[in-house]
């Protein structure tokens, strides 16, 4: 796998060993992050590091992460994926190594940091356009999924009943309404309208939803932020996915029925197009 960053060191994946003890294997105490790289360059950095913070903070885990950018760029460099098209480095914070119990640790123990470069594929343009399948599946995750723990079973579960539906994605309900997929952020169109869940408790804050929202804006595309039901979800015109490794995602069928006619929309594809012009132009800088 190549080489990974384990607590201050570079090292082969081989090498890197976790205790037994730690409160991330045994308990999921711990946040993590996603972010993507095109060419070697880190794509909306500061937005993935002030969530992490954010995340660190709200579960009460002191954590530096002054040097979270330089061991990310040097992960890309040592993986060979300066040159990727398409890379993402993920890192996890835990909180640490201690005998299990359930309150922290009474001595605070440093944090577990291990973080990994890979590169992963865009769908071909073909296989975009066709767009993708999902199936509906009950949001029976906690009740802080803006908080970006390494507690990814509901998630887990989820995409696996996606996958044996030959489906690509979940539609998460929460007594009835969409809130998100299972590791990308959910939006409908609905009369030219993009609409996707507020960024409450009940979904991640998408780092790509918020720039996809910023993009839609830069257009004059309408955007609102609020609830909707799978019910109304069978009326929408449009359905895309966001996420770092999702970038604009278009999902054309619900359960085996339709989204719209069935067919990737215009305004998916405008948005595409506008995220994949600013990859271009961070790749070009
Ligand atoms: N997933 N919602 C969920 C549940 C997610 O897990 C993710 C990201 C997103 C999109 O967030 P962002 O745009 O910041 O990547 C939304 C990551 C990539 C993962 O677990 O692999």
């Amino acid at each position: 796998m190549g080489v990974v960053y384990l607590n201050g060191q570079y090292l082969p994946a081989e090498e890197a060993k976790i205790s037994v003890d730690d409160r991330g294997f045994l308990l999921a105490d711990g946040v993590y992050e996603v972010t993507p790289a095109y060419r070697g360059r880190l794509f909306l950095f500061d937005r993935h590091l002030a969530r992490l913070e954010r995340g660190l903070a709200e579960i009460r885990l002191d954590f530096d992460a002054s040097g979270v950018q330089e061991m990310k760029r040097r992960l890309l460099r040592d993986n060979d994926l300066d040159d990727a098209e398409t890379a993402l480095v993920y890192m996890q914070v835990t909180r640490g190594v201690a005998p299990r119990t359930h309150a922290f640790p009474k001595d605070p123990v440093p944090p577990t940091v291990y973080a990994f470069a890979k590169a992963f594929q865009r769908p071909a343009p073909d296989v975009w356009g066709r767009g993708f399948r999902a199936i509906t599946y009950p949001d029976q995750r906690w009740g802080r999924v803006d908080i970006k723990s390494i507690q990814l079973l509901p998630n887990a579960m989820a995409m696996q009943a996606a996958a044996d539906a030959g489906a690509q994605n979940v539609v998460f309900l929460r007594e009835g309404v969409v809130t998100e997929g299972g590791h990308a952020n959910l939006f409908a169109v609905f009369d030219g309208t993009v609409v996707t869940h507020p960024a409450d408790h009940h979904i991640l804050h998408g780092v790509t939803r918020g720039f996809v929202l910023e993009l839609a804006r830069d257009l004059g595309i309408p955007v609102q932020e609020r609830a909707f039901t799978v019910d109304d979800l069978a009326r929408a015109d449009e359905m895309f996915y966001t996420g770092t490794t999702t970038e604009v995602y278009p999902a054309v069928m619900v359960d085996g029925r339709a989204v719209g006619d069935g067919t990737v929309g215009p305004v998916t594809r405008r948005l595409h197009a506008a995220f994949m012009e600013k990859v271009g132009a961070l790749v070009a800088a």
